[in-house]
């Protein structure tokens, strides 16, 4: 089975297809940070507000990833990238919480654009190379290594979790 033969509920899709939600965060991320100045205005504020909601909500998915997708792949032998992918959502965690604290300090009149201007490109940087990393490599290679069983316990348990609120 190949990503494009996939059909729109399959739970690959569902990571890819908020992979690219997470995505335009992280554009929508960058291209705020070209704005901030000394006084942000609060349309600036409300966006970045929202997008570091955005990404901490994200949290389904890396759950979906980690209880039901890398335990079959575990199974398969996967272990060494499952593990990878499991210390990266641990910093990217981290870091998405630094970046709504902040966003919280700047609401309340803190001065913390430099802060945000050392921590911004470090996630955005890490994020994508994450998601690279599971489009172009980790999901094909479960696609190839799991059999239709596997996906039937993957879809139940994805299910279970639920998707992320951004999703739908
Ligand atoms: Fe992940
Ligand atoms: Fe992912």
């Amino acid at each position: 089975m190949n990503i494009e033969q996939l059909w729109p509920d399959h739970p690959i899709r569902v990571m890819m297809d908020e992979h690219q939600i997470i995505l335009q965060n992280l554009a929508a991320l960058e291209q705020s940070l070209t704005k901030l100045n000394e006084k942000p205005d609060p349309d600036l504020l409300n966006t970045l507000d929202s997008i570091a909601s955005n990404l901490l909500a994200a949290e389904k998915h890396h759950q979906r990833e980690e209880e039901a997708l890398f335990p079959e792949l575990e199974e398969m032998g996967l272990d060494g990238p499952c593990s990878m992918m499991c210390d990266e959502h641990i910093t990217l965690r981290e870091l998405k919480h630094q970046l709504k604290a902040l966003v919280v300090q700047l609401i309340s009149g803190a001065a913390v654009q430099d802060q945000m201007g050392r921590l911004i490109p470090d996630l955005v940087g890490r994020l994508r190379e994450h998601i690279e990393r599971e489009d172009t490599i980790l999901y094909p290679e479960s696609l190839e290594v799991l059999d239709d069983a596997a996906w039937e316990r993957i879809t139940a348990q994805c299910e279970q979790i639920g998707r992320c609120s951004f999703s739908r």
